[in-house]
């Protein structure tokens, strides 16, 4: 199986390229974006989602947006820059991969003049995509001591390829152990209300050829208890500095019933996720989504709908990134 194009350049690298998602798993859709607006519309509808690849595909798609309202001029483009970093912000609040990834074109823009600027920002973008797939190679590597033949291993969402540039972060150790021979064996949460461990998750393994049960979310608890899982691995929006986990709504309910049950719950995100400037879960926007999402519903009825929930850090038995396993607290530490 080739690897999944999941978000990058257009082949002429004028645009931000990505596989749309929403059409998944009926249907492979690539989408080329040129516009702030096309961009910011696709990270918001989740045409391109999980908390790497949403830095990547800002990253790439502030470039290309800055490259074609600017014509090209640098001193236009440095106008354009921050307004243009604020609304790209905006868009998903929680996976702090988002910010990250334009405050690093921002500072890179700051330190040179107006005539290397396009060309500064274009590499910086490149340089954070390319980094998303060593980082995640890594992560897959460090990870793979957690894994052993046959592993049988719960996650919930999509923290795998779909999620980044490269073979994902929760996924990667599972994606390593089987190209190794290793017998893997995933459970996948459905994920609600947007499916994506049932769409995404399932569809991204069956490709590479791992075996994969979906549950519904309300399951977990009860697999959990029966001795069919291993251990829990899932993939991260933002840790704060003290070790709490922001990550798709219900992955605390997993931890809880993780820990309950025993069964060790693992944290898997490149260094990038760490935000050492938020010192507890606390301080975490957490993104709420439109009532449409959770389907039909009786005329009036109130919704509640966070796109995600922090764990605490007690829950966590490991976190898994690039630099191997890693221990809270995160106070100071650059989140680079
Ligand atoms: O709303 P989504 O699909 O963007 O949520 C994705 C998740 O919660 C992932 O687990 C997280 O971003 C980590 S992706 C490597």
């Amino acid at each position: 199986m080739p690897p999944l194009f999941v978000v990058g350049w257009s082949s002429d690298h004028r645009a931000l390229r990505i596989l749309d998602q929403r059409h998944l798993p009926g249907a492979e859709v690539m989408r080329d974006l040129v516009t702030l607006d096309e961009v910011i519309d696709a990270i918001r509808t989740l045409a391109v989602r999980g908390a790497p690849a949403i830095g990547v595909a800002a990253a790439i798609g502030l470039v290309v947006a800055l490259e074609q309202e600017s014509d090209g001029r640098g001193d236009r483009a440095r106008a354009l820059l921050v307004p243009y970093a604020e609304r790209l912000v905006a868009s998903r609040p929680t996976a702090v991969n988002l910010s990250w990834a334009v405050g690093r074109l921002v500072a890179m823009a700051a330190a040179v003049g107006d005539d290397a600027l396009l060309a500064a920002v274009r590499a910086g973008a490149e340089a954070i995509r390319a980094d998303d797939v060593a980082r995640c190679e890594a992560i897959g590597r460090f990870g793979l001591t957690i894994v052993p033949d046959g592993a049988r291993v719960l996650t919930h969402c999509n923290a795998g390829a779909l999620a980044t540039a490269g073979i994902g972060t929760a996924l990667a150790p599972v994606h390593l152990a089987h190209r190794e021979g290793r017998r893997v064996h995933v459970y996948a949460d459905e994920t609600r209300p947007l499916r994506q461990g049932a769409r995404l998750t399932a569809w991204e393994l069956q490709r590479a050829g791992i075996p994969v049960t979906v549950l519904p979310d309300g399951a977990a608890a009860s697999l959990l208890r029966s001795g069919a899982v291993d251990l829990v691995i899932v993939g991260a929006d933002r840790i704060t500095a003290n070790g709490d986990v922001a990550n798709k709504v219900g992955t605390y309910g997993v931890a809880l019933a993780a820990h309950a049950h025993g069964i060790p719950f693992y944290v898997a995100a490149p260094w990038s996720t760490i935000d050492a400037a938020t010192p507890t879960g606390a301080g975490i926007e957490i993104e709420h989504r439109h009532a449409a999402e959770l389907g039909d519903l009786p005329a009036g009825a109130r919704v509640w709908n966070p796109a995600f929930d922090v764990t605490p850090r007690a829950l966590v038995s490991g976190y898994l990134t690039d630099r191997g396993f890693v221990t809270p607290p995160f106070f100071g530490v650059a989140g680079a």
